[in-house]
């Protein structure tokens, strides 16, 4: 608890592109929550090392990120916006939470499996432990709520198993976190394979739908998108495709599937992914522009990285300092 609100805690990751799944399944719901609790939003560049970078290119696309994080409406003055690398208690949580970490829990994580097949060259110890980093970093600040996508409920789930450990042995040290997944858009699919997940490294540029594509690409991406022969809007498991767009068109437009498949009843496809399209555009369009707004505003944007870097490194480390005298490390002498 800080100031009596319950506090949430989540991150992105600076590599690639930003897609509409990462919007729908985490930044929109850190907007909704973002009231109720009090928030910590890191770019978590420490994250990105764990697959080679250009150093250049990841200092530009974390800046990006975090201006994103404003433009798509956190405030800034209320939500603590920062960089993951400019609170070093990140790191040092890390260590110390990997020495009560097993081997066999992190080689069960199915990231790590996918990332190792896919960076077959470059399968480092960082990239093993890359679920106990993002334990770290939802402990520092006691977070009781984590919203995120799908694909990291598993992460979710060591990060709960390594603070019910570890207070097993020295007390109530971390709150136990939460999960959040939104109603919709909690996994959003890929426009050209719908059994794989939309994402930021996928190398068909069609299959995603990037938050600065604009309006025409984004229209032409729905058209494009792999469907069925089916020709019904209908919500089932054998029509993924459509399922797929209806999740979309319902996280974008708040109707509820039933409201949707009644909506196109009798019509064809082509209505139907036009109508996703613009659903799409008329969220993306406006966080555009306010995007290319802030981005200009350079001092605007060093004082938040500069203010919120404090303020998070001093929750981060009134955590970090208990846990130190749990373990056993000496007192500091002032
Ligand atoms: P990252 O950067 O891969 O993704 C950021 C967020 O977007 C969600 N997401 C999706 N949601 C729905 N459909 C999709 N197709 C889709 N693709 C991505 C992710 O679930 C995530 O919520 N390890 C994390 C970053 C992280 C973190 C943390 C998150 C580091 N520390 C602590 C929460 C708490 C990651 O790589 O997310």
């Amino acid at each position: 608890m800080i100031d009596d609100k319950k506090v949430l805690f989540s991150g992105m990751q600076a590599t690639g592109n930003l897609t509409l799944g990462n919007y729908l399944g985490a930044l929109k719901n850190w907007l909704t929550l973002s009231d109720e609790y009090e928030c910590f939003y890191s770019v978590v560049d420490l994250h990105s090392i764990t697959v080679r970078q250009d150093p250049a290119e990841l200092r530009s696309r974390a800046r990006k990120l975090l201006t994103l994080y404003i433009a798509a409406g956190l405030d800034p003055k209320k939500n603590c916006i920062y960089y993951q690398s400019h609170v070093s208690a990140h790191a040092e949580l890390s260590w110390i939470l990997n020495c009560f970490t097993y081997m066999g829990e992190l080689n069960r994580m199915t990231q790590f499996k996918d990332k190792s097949a896919k960076h077959a060259d470059n399968i480092n110890a960082g990239l093993f432990t890359y679920p106990v980093l993002m334990a770290a970093d939802i402990l520092l600040y006691q977070a009781d709520v984590v919203p995120v996508g799908k694909d990291q409920l598993q992460h979710l789930e060591i990060t709960r198993d390594i603070a019910q450990r570890f207070n097993a042995i020295y007390g109530d040290v971390f709150t136990i976190p939460e999960p959040y997944l939104g109603k919709s858009g909690a996994k959003i699919m890929s426009l050209q394979d719908p059994t794989k997940k939309m994402s930021k490294s996928d190398e068909n540029v069609n299959a995603s739908i990037y938050l600065m594509d604009d309006k025409d690409t984004i229209i032409r991406k729905f058209k494009r998108a792999v469907t069925d022969s089916d020709g019904c809007v209908a919500y089932n498991d054998t029509q993924i495709g459509i399922h797929n767009l209806i999740d979309i068109y319902s996280a974008c437009t708040g109707k509820t599937p039933e409201e949707i498949v009644k909506e196109f009843d009798g019509k064809g496809y082509g209505d139907f992914k036009l109508a996703v399209g613009e659903s799409v555009a008329d969220i993306l369009m406006p966080l555009q522009e306010r995007f290319h707004q802030l981005e200009k505003d350079k001092a605007y944007i060093d004082g938040i990285i500069k203010e919120n870097a404090e303020k998070a490194g001093y929750f981060a480390n009134k955590t970090l300092r208990k846990v130190q005298k749990k373990v056993g490390f000496p007192e500091r002498i002032r």
